[in-house]
Protein backbone atom coordinates (compact mmCIF):
# COMPACT_ATOMS: atom_id res chain seq x y z
CA UNK A 1 0.00 0.00 0.00
CA UNK A 2 1.53 3.61 -1.20
CA UNK A 3 1.19 6.45 1.44
CA UNK A 4 1.36 9.53 0.45
CA UNK A 5 4.00 11.59 2.73
CA UNK A 6 3.60 14.43 0.71
CA UNK A 7 0.46 15.46 1.22
CA UNK A 8 0.33 18.98 2.34
CA UNK A 9 -1.59 18.99 5.81
CA UNK A 10 -3.13 22.53 7.37
CA UNK A 11 -1.95 22.17 11.26
CA UNK A 12 -2.15 25.49 12.23
CA UNK A 13 -5.72 26.00 14.12
CA UNK A 14 -5.22 22.34 15.85
CA UNK A 15 -3.48 23.65 18.95
CA UNK A 16 0.09 22.01 17.74
CA UNK A 17 3.15 23.38 19.23
CA UNK A 18 5.26 23.64 16.57
CA UNK A 19 2.28 26.00 14.57
CA UNK A 20 0.87 28.09 16.80
CA UNK A 21 3.99 29.74 17.98
CA UNK A 22 4.88 31.75 14.85
CA UNK A 23 2.23 33.28 13.24
CA UNK A 24 2.54 34.24 9.81
CA UNK A 25 4.72 33.10 6.66
CA UNK A 26 7.10 31.39 9.19
CA UNK A 27 8.04 27.51 8.29
CA UNK A 28 8.42 26.03 11.61
CA UNK A 29 10.87 23.16 11.97
CA UNK A 30 11.49 23.47 15.76
CA UNK A 31 9.62 21.20 17.91
CA UNK A 32 10.04 17.30 16.96
CA UNK A 33 7.00 16.30 15.91
CA UNK A 34 6.38 15.70 11.94
CA UNK A 35 3.81 16.62 9.75
CA UNK A 36 2.42 13.52 8.28
CA UNK A 37 -0.77 12.17 9.17
CA UNK A 38 -0.55 9.27 11.70
CA UNK A 39 -0.89 5.50 10.07
CA UNK A 40 -4.28 4.44 8.95
CA UNK A 41 -4.55 1.67 11.17
CA UNK A 42 -4.03 3.99 13.78
CA UNK A 43 -6.73 6.28 13.04
CA UNK A 44 -9.13 3.59 12.65
CA UNK A 45 -8.35 1.60 15.91
CA UNK A 46 -8.65 5.28 17.56
CA UNK A 47 -11.93 6.02 15.53
CA UNK A 48 -13.16 2.92 16.52
CA UNK A 49 -12.78 3.88 20.15
CA UNK A 50 -14.75 7.49 19.21
CA UNK A 51 -17.36 5.47 18.03
CA UNK A 52 -18.11 3.05 21.21
CA UNK A 53 -18.23 6.53 22.76
CA UNK A 54 -17.95 5.65 26.63
CA UNK A 55 -14.73 7.27 27.79
CA UNK A 56 -14.20 6.05 31.86
CA UNK A 57 -11.25 4.78 33.30
CA UNK A 58 -8.99 2.19 32.20
CA UNK A 59 -6.29 -0.19 33.20
CA UNK A 60 -2.93 -0.85 31.67
CA UNK A 61 -4.15 -3.26 28.85
CA UNK A 62 -2.40 -6.14 29.09
CA UNK A 63 -2.44 -6.82 24.97
CA UNK A 64 -0.06 -3.56 25.03
CA UNK A 65 2.15 -4.80 27.26
CA UNK A 66 2.64 -7.86 25.12
CA UNK A 67 3.27 -6.22 22.07
CA UNK A 68 6.02 -4.10 23.86
CA UNK A 69 7.55 -7.37 24.89
CA UNK A 70 6.75 -9.00 21.59
CA UNK A 71 8.55 -5.85 19.56
CA UNK A 72 11.82 -5.94 21.99
CA UNK A 73 12.19 -9.63 21.18
CA UNK A 74 11.51 -9.49 17.66
CA UNK A 75 13.50 -5.71 16.92
CA UNK A 76 16.39 -6.66 19.44
CA UNK A 77 16.28 -10.20 20.32
CA UNK A 78 15.34 -8.30 23.98
CA UNK A 79 13.84 -10.46 26.44
CA UNK A 80 11.83 -8.37 28.89
CA UNK A 81 9.53 -9.73 31.18
CA UNK A 82 5.90 -8.65 31.98
CA UNK A 83 6.62 -7.37 35.35
CA UNK A 84 9.72 -5.13 33.97
CA UNK A 85 6.93 -2.83 32.20
CA UNK A 86 5.46 0.15 33.74
CA UNK A 87 3.04 2.24 31.87
CA UNK A 88 3.78 6.17 31.97
CA UNK A 89 1.95 8.50 29.54
CA UNK A 90 5.32 10.49 28.55
CA UNK A 91 9.00 9.34 28.26
CA UNK A 92 9.59 13.27 29.28
CA UNK A 93 7.77 12.55 32.87
CA UNK A 94 10.04 8.98 33.11
CA UNK A 95 13.22 10.98 32.55
CA UNK A 96 12.03 12.91 35.93
CA UNK A 97 10.81 10.02 37.92
CA UNK A 98 14.36 8.38 37.28
CA UNK A 99 15.90 11.80 39.02
CA UNK A 100 13.45 12.13 41.65
CA UNK A 101 12.88 8.80 42.82
CA UNK A 102 16.59 6.70 41.94
CA UNK A 103 18.75 9.28 42.43
CA UNK A 104 18.85 10.83 46.55
CA UNK A 105 18.96 14.32 46.77
CA UNK A 106 23.00 14.37 48.13
CA UNK A 107 23.87 12.03 44.56
CA UNK A 108 24.81 13.22 40.76
CA UNK A 109 24.09 12.95 37.96
CA UNK A 110 25.99 12.85 34.86
CA UNK A 111 23.96 13.96 31.49
CA UNK A 112 25.75 13.97 27.90
CA UNK A 113 25.59 17.60 26.22
CA UNK A 114 24.06 18.73 24.14
CA UNK A 115 21.23 16.26 24.32
CA UNK A 116 17.29 16.97 24.57
CA UNK A 117 16.53 19.32 27.12
CA UNK A 118 14.84 17.59 29.96
CA UNK A 119 17.79 14.99 30.52
CA UNK A 120 19.68 17.61 32.04
CA UNK A 121 15.86 19.06 33.55
CA UNK A 122 15.15 16.20 34.87
CA UNK A 123 18.63 16.75 37.37
CA UNK A 124 18.15 20.67 37.62
CA UNK A 125 14.94 20.90 38.30
CA UNK A 126 15.22 17.38 40.93
CA UNK A 127 17.81 19.68 42.48
CA UNK A 128 20.60 16.69 41.97
CA UNK A 129 23.69 17.86 41.29
CA UNK A 130 25.10 17.04 37.71
CA UNK A 131 27.95 17.45 35.08
CA UNK A 132 27.65 17.83 32.01
CA UNK A 133 29.16 15.51 29.60
CA UNK A 134 30.18 16.83 26.25
CA UNK A 135 29.93 14.73 23.37
CA UNK A 136 32.44 15.09 20.52
CA UNK A 137 32.66 15.08 16.71
CA UNK A 138 34.65 11.42 16.25
CA UNK A 139 34.87 11.09 12.33
CA UNK A 140 31.82 12.53 12.31
CA UNK A 141 29.47 11.24 14.59
CA UNK A 142 28.74 12.88 18.32
CA UNK A 143 29.86 10.46 20.46
CA UNK A 144 30.96 10.49 23.77
CA UNK A 145 34.56 10.99 25.17
CA UNK A 146 35.00 8.44 27.64
CA UNK A 147 38.02 9.16 29.16
CA UNK A 148 36.56 12.82 30.24
CA UNK A 149 33.07 11.08 30.88
CA UNK A 150 35.17 8.62 33.26
CA UNK A 151 36.85 11.45 34.82
CA UNK A 152 33.67 13.57 35.48
CA UNK A 153 32.18 10.76 37.86
CA UNK A 154 32.57 11.69 41.66
CA UNK A 155 31.87 9.42 44.75
CA UNK A 156 28.33 10.42 44.89
CA UNK A 157 27.32 9.95 40.99
CA UNK A 158 24.60 7.50 41.13
CA UNK A 159 22.79 7.74 37.66
CA UNK A 160 24.21 7.89 33.75
CA UNK A 161 21.76 9.75 31.78
CA UNK A 162 21.82 8.27 27.94
CA UNK A 163 19.35 9.09 24.71
CA UNK A 164 19.82 6.80 22.01
CA UNK A 165 19.80 7.74 19.62
CA UNK A 166 20.77 11.00 19.87
CA UNK A 167 18.80 14.25 20.37
CA UNK A 168 19.93 16.28 18.48
CA UNK A 169 23.05 14.82 17.54
CA UNK A 170 21.83 11.76 15.36
CA UNK A 171 24.31 9.11 16.59
CA UNK A 172 23.30 5.42 16.90
CA UNK A 173 25.58 4.47 18.96
CA UNK A 174 27.28 0.61 18.51
CA UNK A 175 26.66 -2.00 20.12
CA UNK A 176 30.99 -1.69 20.89
CA UNK A 177 30.30 1.78 21.83
CA UNK A 178 27.57 0.56 24.42
CA UNK A 179 29.76 -1.90 26.12
CA UNK A 180 31.94 0.19 26.87
CA UNK A 181 29.30 2.60 28.27
CA UNK A 182 28.10 -0.17 30.06
CA UNK A 183 31.57 -1.39 31.45
CA UNK A 184 31.70 2.33 32.89
CA UNK A 185 28.86 2.17 34.99
CA UNK A 186 29.61 -1.23 36.38
CA UNK A 187 32.78 -0.36 37.04
CA UNK A 188 31.41 2.56 39.17
CA UNK A 189 28.04 1.16 40.11
CA UNK A 190 26.16 3.69 38.22
CA UNK A 191 22.85 3.47 36.97
CA UNK A 192 21.47 4.18 32.94
CA UNK A 193 18.59 6.08 32.35
CA UNK A 194 18.59 5.47 28.40
CA UNK A 195 15.83 7.56 26.45
CA UNK A 196 15.12 5.50 23.48
CA UNK A 197 12.45 7.24 21.98
CA UNK A 198 13.93 7.42 18.43
CA UNK A 199 14.91 3.87 18.39
CA UNK A 200 12.45 3.01 15.60
CA UNK A 201 13.55 5.70 13.30
CA UNK A 202 17.12 4.58 11.81
CA UNK A 203 18.09 6.27 8.18
CA UNK A 204 21.15 4.30 7.93
CA UNK A 205 20.07 1.19 6.95
CA UNK A 206 23.13 -1.47 7.80
CA UNK A 207 23.37 0.50 11.78
CA UNK A 208 21.19 -1.39 14.30
CA UNK A 209 19.28 0.09 17.42
CA UNK A 210 20.95 -1.49 20.62
CA UNK A 211 19.22 -1.24 23.84
CA UNK A 212 21.45 -0.61 26.58
CA UNK A 213 19.77 -2.65 28.51
CA UNK A 214 19.97 -5.83 26.44
CA UNK A 215 23.84 -6.20 26.49
CA UNK A 216 23.81 -8.34 29.77
CA UNK A 217 21.58 -9.00 32.52
CA UNK A 218 24.29 -7.40 34.99
CA UNK A 219 23.72 -3.87 32.48
CA UNK A 220 19.64 -4.25 32.74
CA UNK A 221 19.55 -4.70 36.53
CA UNK A 222 20.68 -1.06 36.77
CA UNK A 223 18.94 0.10 34.01
CA UNK A 224 15.67 2.35 33.14
CA UNK A 225 14.62 2.29 29.53
CA UNK A 226 12.30 4.32 28.06
CA UNK A 227 10.66 3.60 25.06
CA UNK A 228 7.74 4.70 23.22
CA UNK A 229 5.96 4.64 19.68
CA UNK A 230 5.32 8.53 19.98
CA UNK A 231 8.24 9.68 17.59
CA UNK A 232 8.20 6.63 15.15
CA UNK A 233 4.11 6.27 14.38
CA UNK A 234 3.40 10.79 14.73
CA UNK A 235 1.54 10.52 17.68
CA UNK A 236 3.13 12.34 20.93
CA UNK A 237 -0.17 14.12 21.39
CA UNK A 238 -2.33 11.15 21.48
CA UNK A 239 0.21 8.34 22.67
CA UNK A 240 1.85 6.61 25.38
CA UNK A 241 5.26 5.36 27.48
CA UNK A 242 6.94 2.46 29.09
CA UNK A 243 9.75 2.31 31.37
CA UNK A 244 11.64 -1.00 31.36
CA UNK A 245 13.12 -1.73 34.48
CA UNK A 246 14.15 -5.36 35.90
CA UNK A 247 15.10 -4.62 39.20
CA UNK A 248 12.09 -4.89 41.66
CA UNK A 249 13.64 -2.13 43.88
CA UNK A 250 14.12 0.45 41.23
CA UNK A 251 10.92 -0.17 40.01
CA UNK A 252 9.29 0.51 43.26
CA UNK A 253 11.12 3.19 43.71
CA UNK A 254 10.45 4.58 39.86
CA UNK A 255 6.88 3.92 40.74
CA UNK A 256 6.26 5.03 44.33
CA UNK A 257 4.00 7.83 43.57
CA UNK A 258 2.79 7.39 40.50
CA UNK A 259 -0.65 7.95 40.43
CA UNK A 260 -0.63 10.76 42.95
CA UNK A 261 1.17 12.68 40.72
CA UNK A 262 0.79 11.47 37.00
CA UNK A 263 -2.25 10.20 35.13
CA UNK A 264 -2.51 7.15 33.02
CA UNK A 265 -2.27 7.91 29.25
CA UNK A 266 -5.69 8.23 27.98
CA UNK A 267 -7.29 4.99 25.84
CA UNK A 268 -6.91 6.76 22.84
CA UNK A 269 -2.96 6.97 23.29
CA UNK A 270 -3.21 2.73 24.38
CA UNK A 271 -5.49 2.67 20.95
CA UNK A 272 -2.92 4.83 19.09
CA UNK A 273 0.56 2.41 20.51
CA UNK A 274 -1.41 -1.01 20.05
CA UNK A 275 -2.33 -0.61 16.07
CA UNK A 276 1.08 1.25 15.31
CA UNK A 277 2.96 -1.50 16.69
CA UNK A 278 0.73 -4.23 15.63
CA UNK A 279 -0.29 -3.17 12.07
CA UNK A 280 2.06 -0.04 11.24
CA UNK A 281 5.21 -1.65 10.14
CA UNK A 282 4.72 -1.25 6.91
CA UNK A 283 3.51 2.54 7.25
CA UNK A 284 7.00 3.10 9.02
CA UNK A 285 9.05 1.66 6.50
CA UNK A 286 7.53 4.32 3.62
CA UNK A 287 8.07 7.18 6.26
CA UNK A 288 11.43 5.87 6.85
CA UNK A 289 12.24 6.05 2.82
CA UNK A 290 10.85 9.56 2.88
CA UNK A 291 13.20 10.71 5.94
CA UNK A 292 15.95 9.63 4.19
CA UNK A 293 15.09 11.48 1.02
CA UNK A 294 14.77 14.52 3.41
CA UNK A 295 17.78 13.70 5.66
CA UNK A 296 19.61 13.88 2.07
CA UNK A 297 18.51 16.79 0.83
CA UNK A 298 19.13 18.43 4.09
CA UNK A 299 22.83 17.33 4.58
CA UNK A 300 23.55 17.94 0.53
CA UNK A 301 21.60 21.59 1.14
CA UNK A 302 24.04 22.32 4.35
CA UNK A 303 27.22 21.30 2.56
CA UNK A 304 26.60 23.65 -0.08
CA UNK A 305 25.79 27.09 2.67
CA UNK A 306 28.68 28.53 3.58
CA UNK A 307 29.42 29.26 7.34
CA UNK A 308 27.12 25.92 7.83
CA UNK A 309 28.45 22.19 8.86
CA UNK A 310 26.56 19.13 9.60
CA UNK A 311 27.50 15.83 10.44
CA UNK A 312 25.82 12.81 9.00
CA UNK A 313 22.57 12.28 10.29
CA UNK A 314 22.06 8.15 10.93
CA UNK A 315 18.75 8.36 13.21
CA UNK A 316 16.29 10.73 14.21
CA UNK A 317 14.50 13.42 11.54
CA UNK A 318 16.47 16.20 13.43
CA UNK A 319 19.67 17.75 12.20
CA UNK A 320 22.45 19.48 14.50
CA UNK A 321 23.56 22.53 12.55
CA UNK A 322 26.98 23.76 13.35
CA UNK A 323 26.62 27.40 12.76
CA UNK A 324 29.93 28.50 13.99
CA UNK A 325 32.12 29.15 11.22
CA UNK A 326 29.25 32.02 10.15
CA UNK A 327 30.04 34.11 12.65
CA UNK A 328 25.85 35.10 13.50
CA UNK A 329 25.74 36.10 16.82
CA UNK A 330 22.50 33.79 17.15
CA UNK A 331 21.74 31.83 14.40
CA UNK A 332 18.05 30.94 15.62
CA UNK A 333 17.20 34.93 14.81
CA UNK A 334 19.25 35.49 11.81
CA UNK A 335 16.88 32.45 10.38
CA UNK A 336 13.98 33.25 12.16
CA UNK A 337 14.54 36.65 10.43
CA UNK A 338 13.97 35.12 6.80
CA UNK A 339 11.12 32.90 7.81
CA UNK A 340 12.18 29.65 9.15
CA UNK A 341 11.73 28.65 13.03
CA UNK A 342 14.49 26.34 13.90
CA UNK A 343 15.17 25.29 17.71
CA UNK A 344 17.58 27.34 19.43
CA UNK A 345 20.73 25.33 19.61
CA UNK A 346 21.11 26.56 23.96
CA UNK A 347 18.34 24.62 24.32
CA UNK A 348 20.15 21.24 23.79
CA UNK A 349 23.57 23.19 25.50
CA UNK A 350 25.09 25.17 22.74
CA UNK A 351 23.88 28.24 21.34
CA UNK A 352 26.24 28.72 18.58
CA UNK A 353 24.09 25.60 17.07
CA UNK A 354 20.26 25.73 15.18
CA UNK A 355 18.13 21.77 15.46
CA UNK A 356 16.28 21.63 11.90
CA UNK A 357 13.05 19.45 12.00
CA UNK A 358 13.12 17.47 8.96
CA UNK A 359 9.64 15.49 9.18
CA UNK A 360 7.86 17.64 6.90
CA UNK A 361 6.77 17.81 3.64
CA UNK A 362 9.59 18.23 1.45
CA UNK A 363 8.19 20.94 -0.54
CA UNK A 364 7.99 23.02 2.61
CA UNK A 365 11.42 21.60 3.50
CA UNK A 366 12.60 22.82 -0.07
CA UNK A 367 11.19 26.15 0.93
CA UNK A 368 12.55 26.26 4.00
CA UNK A 369 16.34 25.32 3.02
CA UNK A 370 15.94 28.30 0.12
CA UNK A 371 15.43 30.84 2.59
CA UNK A 372 18.14 29.88 4.71
CA UNK A 373 20.58 30.48 1.60
CA UNK A 374 18.94 34.24 1.73
CA UNK A 375 19.74 34.57 5.23
CA UNK A 376 23.10 33.66 5.08
CA UNK A 377 23.56 35.69 1.67
CA UNK A 378 22.36 38.70 3.81
CA UNK A 379 24.30 37.89 6.72
CA UNK A 380 27.74 37.36 4.31
CA UNK A 381 27.12 40.62 2.27
CA UNK A 382 25.91 42.57 5.73
CA UNK A 383 28.92 41.69 7.03
C1 LIG B 1 14.94 12.30 23.21
C2 LIG B 1 13.52 12.64 23.48
N1 LIG B 1 12.93 12.13 24.58
C3 LIG B 1 11.63 12.40 24.86
C4 LIG B 1 10.87 13.21 24.05
C5 LIG B 1 9.43 13.47 24.39
O1 LIG B 1 8.82 12.30 24.82
P1 LIG B 1 7.28 12.24 25.20
O2 LIG B 1 6.54 13.07 24.22
O3 LIG B 1 6.92 10.79 25.13
O4 LIG B 1 7.18 12.76 26.61
C6 LIG B 1 11.47 13.77 22.91
C7 LIG B 1 10.69 14.70 22.06
O5 LIG B 1 11.25 15.45 21.31
C8 LIG B 1 12.80 13.45 22.62
O6 LIG B 1 13.40 13.92 21.52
Amino acid sequence: MGFDFDAPIERRGTWSTRWERYPGDIIPLWVADTDFRAPPAVRAAMRRRVDHGVFGYSVNPAELRDALIERMARLYRWRVEPDWVVFIPGVVPGLHLAARHLVRPDEHILVPTPVYHHLKSAATRAARAHTDVPLVLSSGRWVFDEERLEKSIRPDSRLLELCNPQNPGGTIFTRAELERLAAIALRHDLLVCADEIHAEILLDRDKPHVPIASLAPEVSRRSVTLVSPNKAFGIPGAGCAFAIIEAPGLRRAFSADHHATLHDASVFGYEAALAAWRECDGWLAAQLEYLRANRDLVEREVARLPGLALAHVEATYLAWIDCRALGAKDPQALFLEHGVALSPGAQFGDPRFVRLNFGTQRSRLEQALQRMQTAIRNAVSAS
